[in-house]
């Protein structure tokens, strides 16, 4: 029996991408940190089970970190994806699920770490942007790389015009990685990600027919 979890606090259109993939799995359960995030109204009109952790209810980070992951532990995932999770985590919680904690970054890291990644792009001027599916590790953003979609900057391009474009690859790729995963497909040796038995590599081009 495989479990997922996904940990969001708001939007969730990266969840909702996992809840539509037809992932390999027996159950999943999202957790929010926000009791207003949208995502959770998205996951239990498609009958996903739901639990809010709501993060303004605790003093602290180490508080509501015990309580998240107790939370999590009482599902004993295989697999714990944050998905538009706006949440620093205590080094002990990234070490307790050690090589089973995913997240979604909307740059081509190890560039644009942090916040405000499609601004800081554009302000940089770089001509590729891109999106990373990655191992949490207590270093912010800094896991190994599992996939990686990259995107053209347009120069007429907006902070908004570039998040949609990379969006769509967000929403590509994360499924993607969380399929892996689930098949035992991941190899994790030092920093470096390979995936077995494929010929397909992991990474992703944009490419104009797919939005479409
Ligand atoms: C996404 O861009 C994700 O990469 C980042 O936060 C955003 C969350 O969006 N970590 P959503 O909640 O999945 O719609």
């Amino acid at each position: 029996m495989k479990t997922l979890v996904i940990l969001i606090s708001g939007r969730g259109s990266n969840m909702r991408a996992l809840l539509e993939a037809e992932l390999p799995v027996d159950r999943i359960i999202v957790i929010s940190s926000n009791p207003n995030a949208e995502g959770l109204k998205t996951a239990a009109d498609k009958g996903v089970q739901t639990v809010c952790i709501n993060r303004q209810t605790f003093s602290d980070r180490l508080a509501f970190d015990t309580a998240l992951s107790d939370e999590i532990d009482r599902y004993r995932p295989d697999l714990i994806t944050l998905a538009g999770f706006m949440r620093i985590l205590t080094d002990d919680f990234v070490f307790r699920y050690h090589r089973r904690l995913m997240n979604i970054h909307p740059s081509l890291l190890p560039s644009f770490t942090g916040l405000h990644t499609h601004r800081r792009a554009l302000h940089d001027g770089v001509k590729i942007h891109g999106c990373t599916v990655h191992f949490v590790t207590p270093e912010l953003d800094h896991g190994p790389i599992v996939i990686q979609a990259a995107v053209p900057v347009f120069s007429n391009d907006t902070e908004k015009s570039l998040a949609e474009r990379v969006l769509v690859q967000e929403h590509r790729i994360y499924p993607q990685a969380v399929r892996w995963f689930l098949q035992g497909r991941i190899k994790l040796s030092a920093n470096t990600v390979t995936i077995t038995d494929t010929c397909v590599h992991n990474s992703v081009i944009y490419s104009p027919e797919l939005q479409k």
